[in-house]
């Protein structure tokens, strides 16, 4: 370690480690939606701590929206972005209508590719398409967005091991909660038994605010708000957010190869107060759950709200957060909670897989091996 400043820094937090001569990074990010925004304003947040601790000098080259990019040679602050109400995104000098994704990628010098598009669980798109010309163009991939995965997931991680390119998705595995990181790092060696996991913060917060006495729509609303509903809120709220965050951290931590087929996906639309004030009175409480049980020969997969007794250790995590449990052979079961879910939170998972690309000695995989 001694020898090794950014390993040194990163064993050692605050340590004192100061990196003189930080690695340039060029990063081109797609789509600038809540996560979007929020990965622009932490990169100059941590601007000089990426620096000093990790060597890091992260660049934003381009930011990609749907209908063009803001693009600099010199780096992109958020003086960048006229995209604030009352303020015309034309009227950025960086502003290129009609700019893609595809053409920038062949532009600048390859480094990170940061996915923020909005995740569709069908078609995968536009991400997909992204994500495949980034690794087919040199580039690692971090990525927010669930729909490319949900839909080739097996295609996505055979592109960037035949690449040599990393590609890395903590954002779109309940992002602040560490899942991945836990059930391939910290638990090498140990045998999973089963994964019980609150992947979802919106029906989360949800069944809390209902069970507190609020409506429904209420409470749809107020998550909403808070900017981590998906946009199609279906998807939280029937469950399919959850399912392909389980089927992600299930082929990459257990090495299966599921699909979203795979999983058997109830929701919790059919949850009423009643319900909830009744589990309350048998000192347990409803949350919907994603949990990989070992059948005979086989993982069963499955999402619904599931009755949680009082001693479970995801019994309490309420409103927003999340929490996962992983029953293991040697460890026993270790469980990780919090994590809330917000663009803040999924952005700094981003930030984080892209220091473990380049400062986490052979982190070059999410997979297990
Ligand atoms: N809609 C998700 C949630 C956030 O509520 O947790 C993005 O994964």
């Amino acid at each position: 370690v001694g020898s090794n400043p950014t390993l040194s820094a990163i064993l050692i937090p605050g340590a004192g480690t100061i990196i003189k001569k930080a690695r340039q990074v060029p990063l081109v990010l797609a789509g600038f939606g809540h996560v979007g925004k929020a990965f622009c304003g932490l990169l100059q947040e941590k601007d000089e701590l990426l620096r000093k601790h990790y060597g890091l000098a992260l660049k934003l080259q381009a930011v990609l929206k749907s209908d063009g990019g803001f693009i600099s040679d010199s780096g992109i602050t958020p003086k960048g972005f006229p995209d604030r109400p009352g303020q015309n995104t034309a009227r950025s000098p960086l502003w290129k209508p009609g700019q893609t994704l595809e053409a920038v990628l062949k532009t600048v010098k390859p480094g990170v590719l940061v996915e923020c598009t909005p995740s569709n669980v069908q078609t995968g798109e536009p991400g997909l398409g992204h994500l495949r010309a980034a690794l087919r163009g040199g580039w690692h991939v971090v990525t927010a967005n669930k729909g490319p995965l949900a839909v080739d997931f097996k295609g996505l991680r055979d592109l960037a091991q035949a690449n040599h390119l990393v590609l890395k998705y903590s954002a779109a595995t309940a992002a602040a909660l560490p899942t991945i990181d836990v059930g391939l790092y910290s638990l090498a060696g140990a045998e999973i038994i089963s994964i019980e996991g609150i992947l979802n913060g919106t029906t989360n917060y949800i069944l809390t605010r209902m069970g507190e006495g609020a409506e429904y729509k209420e409470a749809l609303r107020e998550a909403q708000d808070q900017g981590i509903a998906e946009h199609n809120p279906a998807l939280d709220v029937e469950g399919w957010d959850t399912a392909v965050k389980l089927l992600l951290i299930a082929n990459s931590v257990l090495g299966l190869d599921l699909t979203l087929q795979d999983i058997k996906v109830e929701g919790i639309t059919q949850i009423t107060s009643g319900l909830l004030e009744k589990a309350k009175q048998e000192e347990k409480t409803l949350k919907l759950i994603g949990r990989m049980t070992q059948a005979p020969g086989r993982w069963k997969a499955e999402v619904s709200p599931m009755s949680v007794e009082s001693t479970h250790p995801l019994f309490g995590v309420s409103r927003t957060n999340k929490g996962i449990t992983f029953w293991t052979d040697t460890m026993g079961a270790v469980t990780v909670t919090g994590g809330k879910s917000d663009p803040r939170g999924a952005a700094a998972a981003l930030l984080k897989d892209i220091i473990h690309i380049f400062c986490i000695p052979n982190a070059t995989t999410s997979f297990r091996l």
